[in-house]
């Protein structure tokens, strides 16, 4: 169903970019063949997808990791729900690697055979909701929102892409054991990027020279991300219409607690009351501050 003053496409009860959705895809979701070998990315919306893209592609890719070829990271692990056809993705070699913001009750049923493996990344809503509010104004295939309040409105109620945060993260947490899944916190990873990738790479059973692990290091910070072409949507490599290339940077902050920028005091209690209630009883640990352990 479109909702076209959002910019959305409510499909199964969960909200698409309305323009960048093949609704044939969508509606055959469960029956997408599924490798053993597979591995997926999945994030509520602005948590860090691009940065751990970024992590496998360097990962899996000796090419990525020096440089010898030039490709995408966007390409080198594709949006399963947003990679418009013609899609090759029956043709990729094995292992694939994908993301997706898709959430638990959507996906493939070859998913929960336990296989295929599922890196779910998850940061403090608040500074997802911040980022979530200039990402809006930054592209064009989402509604722009005039200001923080307005947002946060669409935000607590789920009408953005991704719908309801809460729904999100609690969701796959609690069918957790329905999958071969390892969480990832951004948070984590802002602190110690190193160990992060460490738990990652023996997740996937990957594992690498010390001079290859240095390598991705180097190459997945937030300021070599920045410049590096491949990884950052925004400059000639990528070429993506729908960005408004004015309206800041996707690469924005890469920070924690940016949200306190943001955020009057009332916002932010009104914030953290429902957050205490939706997420009541989940054993998931949050950062909500640069400073905290
Ligand atoms: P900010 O807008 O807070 O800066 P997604 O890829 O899920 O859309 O998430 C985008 C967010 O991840 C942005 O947050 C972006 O800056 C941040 N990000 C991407 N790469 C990063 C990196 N190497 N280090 C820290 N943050 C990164």
């Amino acid at each position: 169903m479109e909702d076209k003053e959002n910019f959305l496409f409510k499909c199964k009860g969960y909200n698409f970019i309305n323009s960048e959705i093949d609704i044939d895809f969508l509606e055959n979701l469960d029956d997408f063949e599924i490798r053993d070998d597979d591995v997926f990315i999945i994030t509520y919306p602005k948590s860090g997808t691009m940065w751990v893209q970024q992590l496998l592609s360097l990962v899996y890719f000796e090419e990525h990791r020096k440089r010898t070829a030039n490709v995408d990271t966007i390409d080198l692990v594709p949006f399963l729900e947003y990679y418009l056809p013609p899609s090759d993705f029956d043709k990729r070699p094995s292992p694939r690697l994908f993301c997706s913001h898709i959430p638990y009750y959507l996906v493939p049923r070859g998913l929960k055979k336990k296989k295929a493996k599922i890196i779910y990344v998850y940061r403090n809503p608040k500074d997802v909701m911040c980022s979530f509010f200039h990402f809006s104004n930054l592209m064009k295939t989402l509604k722009p929102s005039g200001n923080m309040e307005e947002f946060m409105e669409l935000f607590l109620e789920g009408k953005v892409m991704g719908s309801l945060w809460f729904d999100h993260v609690r969701g796959w947490y609690e069918h957790k054991n329905h999958f071969n899944i390892q969480f990832i916190m951004y948070e984590d990873m802002i602190k110690d990027l190193r160990s992060s990738i460490l738990k990652v790479c023996k997740f996937l059973g990957r594992e690498l020279s010390k001079e290859d692990m240095d390598a991705v290091v180097t190459q997945a910070t937030f300021e070599n991300m920045k410049s590096d072409p491949r990884a950052n949507y925004e400059n000639a490599l990528i070429k993506r219409p729908e960005i408004r290339r004015t309206h800041g940077h996707f690469l924005r902050k890469g920070t924690i607690g940016d949200w306190k920028n943001h955020m009057t005091v009332a916002q932010n209690e009104r914030f953290d009351k429902i957050f205490q209630k939706e997420m009541k009883n989940l054993p998931l640990k949050f950062i909500w501050d640069i400073n905290e352990e």
